[in-house]
């Protein structure tokens, strides 16, 4: 495999490693030269991350879809887990699961057989309202939207209503008023299901996988993002990328990483996700990392890309 095909439209930056430059607009305070500066995984140095200030009322929530059409990079895991660490942060958080497959609603004990109303009927029934689909989700502050595989069938009947991919955008409009964030997490694909939430969204998290093939198809991500920006919604942000399965021991992770950095600077997110078993297990227990194995690493990985999306968010 070439490197073209690899990633062809990604912008290059002239050398590397970028340390942080004089001039740089930083959400958060930058290491002094004076301390002896710590390396994070993505080889720039690490910043000090605020702590997220409380919330003292509710809504209107920033919008943020998981999205990369490769499956198994960690989309659901990253809506679970962000979720429920915002929420600790008193953040009043709703999550969207937008993937028929219905990983999303599983991953939080919901049983598939049987909900009364999920995402679809949201979608294509008027009567439906968002109050009559919301479920809790087991954790404090955080709700859902579910879906199971009836979602399937919106993405084909969806095609032949007007205003087809502000079908989402509508939906979720009041519900928007009373949470602070609302993470919607995609099907690993860039049709119109995706478009949908991209086109409802105020941002973007692109979780990649550590991996070197993650890289591939990065560059057709960005361009839906681009033409969604373009003919949509003018508003959509990438608020971030999102290394997952990191694994510090392998120099392919590091060399992935380092990839990663140079073709997206500093929107890669600080923050990385080291590959662990306990996600799984959560995932089997039907809770977040965040209560399953609160004081893991996982846990607290993800409390720090809540940390780190508060920072670059500060509406949120
Ligand atoms: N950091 C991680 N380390 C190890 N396994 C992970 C990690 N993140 C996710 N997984 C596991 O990988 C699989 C795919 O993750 P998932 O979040 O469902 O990806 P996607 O939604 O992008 O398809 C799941 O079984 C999940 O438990
Ligand atoms: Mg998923």
């Amino acid at each position: 495999m070439t490197e073209a095909n690899a990633a062809p439209a990604m912008p290059r930056r002239a050398s590397r490693p970028r340390y942080i430059e004089d001039g740089d607009v930083l959400p958060f305070e930058a290491p002094t030269p004076e301390s002896t500066v710590a390396l994070g995984p993505t080889g720039r140095p690490m910043p000090v991350i605020p702590e997220p200030g409380p919330r003292t009322s509710h809504g209107k929530a920033r919008v943020i879809s998981m999205c990369n059409q490769k499956g198994g990079v960690g989309k659901t895991t990253t809506t679970i887990n962000l979720g429920a660490a915002l929420a600790e942060y008193g953040r009043k958080v709703l999550l969207v699961d937008f993937d028929p497959q219905g990983s999303l609603s599983v991953g939080l004990g919901l049983n598939p057989h049987e909900m009364e109303f999920s995402v679809y009927n949201l979608l294509m029934d008027r009567d439906v309202d968002f109050h009559d689909v919301v479920v809790p989700s087991g954790v404090d502050g955080m709700d859902l939207l579910p879906s199971n595989i009836d979602l399937s069938a919106a993405e084909v009947q969806l095609v032949h209503e007007v205003a087809r991919e502000q079908t989402l955008q509508r939906v979720l409009r009041d519900a928007v008023k009373e949470y602070d964030v609302v993470l919607i997490d995609c099907q690993p694909s860039l049709g119109l299901l995706t478009v949908n939430a991209l086109t409802a969204s105020d941002g973007v998290i692109v979780p990649l996988e550590c991996e070197y093939f993650a890289l591939r198809g990065v560059a057709l991500l960005k361009t839906t993002i681009d033409k969604v920006r373009e003919r949509l919604n003018p508003d959509l942000v990438i608020e971030g990328v999102l290394g997952t399965m990191y694994d510090g021991r392998t120099l392919h992770s590091r060399e992935v990483m380092d990839r990663l950095v140079d073709a997206w600077g500093d929107t890669v997110f600080h923050t990385v996700i080291r590959r662990t078993v306990k996600f799984s297990d959560s995932t089997v227990a039907g809770e977040p990392i965040t209560t399953y194995a609160s004081s893991s690493a996982g846990a607290t990985a993800y409390r720090d890309l809540a940390k780190e999306v508060l920072a670059r968010c500060p509406d949120a």
